[in-house]
């Protein structure tokens, strides 16, 4: 008669995920958490309103770009599409800073295109492709509400002291608007482009 081995304890599995796992919120859309970086909850809650509102036209512009760098169409495409390419990258830089100062100042940021299409003042665009000349002034209607939103967002940050804010909203979000304005506006200026009138 072999003898019988008795079977090894069961080791818990250990291994296995922890999958579809729900609980409460931590913390509720709206609610500006405190933070030690003395500043009130008060000027606080005003910057993240504000920059959540920029957040979300900054997201709809960035997209804006990629829509176009995808539908350009015409004797200019691969300079338009470059062009829009690189908007979108240098936008898309600038959604990763006004998110994490929002996070910085206790709130909330904006992330998921259906809350951003809710939020955003910025119009939407068809889908259906449209001419060079009407995406470009598209893009450039685009930039002109945000850098309109981001210069009062920037003077009530300056002067509920928010100089962080401030700062971003000036020298990052309102500069590289402006330059990118310039960017765009120049291939709307109708020159000869062999023969000078
Ligand atoms: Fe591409």
């Amino acid at each position: 008669m072999s003898k019988s081995r008795s079977a090894p304890a069961a080791a818990p599995d250990r291994a296995r995920p922890i999958d579809h796992q729900k609980a409460h919120e931590i913390q509720g859309f709206g609610h500006v958490t405190r933070l030690p970086i003395a500043l009130s909850e008060k000027v606080a809650a005003q910057s993240v309103e504000s920059l959540n509102q920029v957040l979300a036209d900054t997201i709809t512009l960035r997209d804006m770009y990629k829509k176009q760098h995808w539908q350009v169409s015409g004797p200019t495409f691969y300079q338009l599409h470059l062009l829009f390419d690189k908007h979108y990258e240098e936008q898309n830089e600038l959604v990763d800073t006004i998110a994490e100062r929002i996070q910085s100042l206790g709130g909330i940021s904006l992330a998921m295109a259906g809350d951003v299409a809710e939020t955003t003042i910025v119009p939407r665009p068809p889908k259906a492709r449209e001419e060079p000349p009407v995406q470009l002034s598209r893009l450039l209607h685009a930039h002109e509400i945000i850098l309109e939103e981001a210069r009062s967002m920037a003077r009530q940050a300056d002067e509920a002291g928010d100089d962080g804010t401030n700062d971003l909203l000036v020298s990052d979000l309102i500069r590289l608007n402006e330059k990118q304005v310039w960017f765009v506006s120049e291939h709307l200026v109708d020159v000869p482009l062999v023969k000078a009138d």
